[in-house]
């Protein structure tokens, strides 16, 4: 959805930090984020789970709003952020409106799918290289930000992919420690994330690795 084709006046200021609803909750409308990031997070057995950080141009709480259930995740302000609130009747006007805003809504549906499906093959894996690496390309593909010719900037730590992953951040940071001596990955300077310097060499990597587990030398 396009963040300019919504009166910006609609926007609602709100400072880090700040809860915009609880998994469980009932929830009567959506966000579009103008500004700011805003992260999207579920309770699981072993702590919370991140499930995405999203950013300007990028939509959340649509879920509740479509299917009439509650609140599927629990979302956050991550950095100060500017939101256009949607209720119901604001998204069937919208949809109504416009066929253009329509199937980007759809589309992103779609990826988030994918990107679910995606995550669901990789906890299939049991070795803890193999998530972490499919993991990782995974990210880049769903949420990757250029930064240099073959440089892509990640926002997660080793405690977010642990959590999406199903792993231990010890064991998660263990790996990135091995693809960091390898020059494939380095951590940002603000400690928010990594970069994933190689992308080739990443995807050789997950490569290999699938090969190795198809020859019975990984456990899977
Ligand atoms: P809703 O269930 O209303 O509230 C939580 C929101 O988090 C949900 O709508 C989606 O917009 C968002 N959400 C749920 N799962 C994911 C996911 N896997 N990736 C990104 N966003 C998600």
């Amino acid at each position: 959805m396009d963040a300019e084709s919504l009166t910006p006046k609609l926007a609602v200021a709100y400072p880090a930090g700040t809860v915009l609803f609880r998994e469980g909750d009932p929830g009567a409308e959506m966000f579009l984020i103008v500004a700011g990031t805003v992260r999207v997070t579920k309770r699981s057995a072993s702590g919370e789970r991140t499930l995405a950080v999203l950013g300007p141009g990028e939509f959340f709480g649509e879920m509740a709003i479509l299917t009439g259930e509650a609140r599927s995740a629990t979302a956050t302000v991550e950095e100060d952020a500017r939101l256009v609130p949607i209720d119901a009747g604001m998204l069937e006007h919208l949809v109504a409106r416009s066929p253009e805003i329509s199937v980007r809504l759809l589309k992103r549906l779609a990826f988030r799918l994918k990107a679910t499906n995606d995550l669901s093959a990789i906890l299939l894996h049991r070795d803890a290289r193999v998530r972490v690496v499919r993991g990782l390309a995974l990210l880049v593909e769903t949420q990757g930000e250029e930064r240099g010719p073959d440089e892509v900037y990640v926002a997660v730590t080793p405690e977010d992919l642990g959590t999406q992953l199903g792993l231990a951040p010890e064991e998660v940071a263990t790996v990135l420690a091995r693809l960091e001596r390898g020059g494939l990955v380095a951590p940002a300077g603000d400690g928010s994330g990594y970069l994933v310097r190689d992308l080739e060499r990443l995807r050789e990597f997950v490569d290999f690795l699938t090969d190795r587990e198809a020859s019975g030398e990984l456990e899977t």
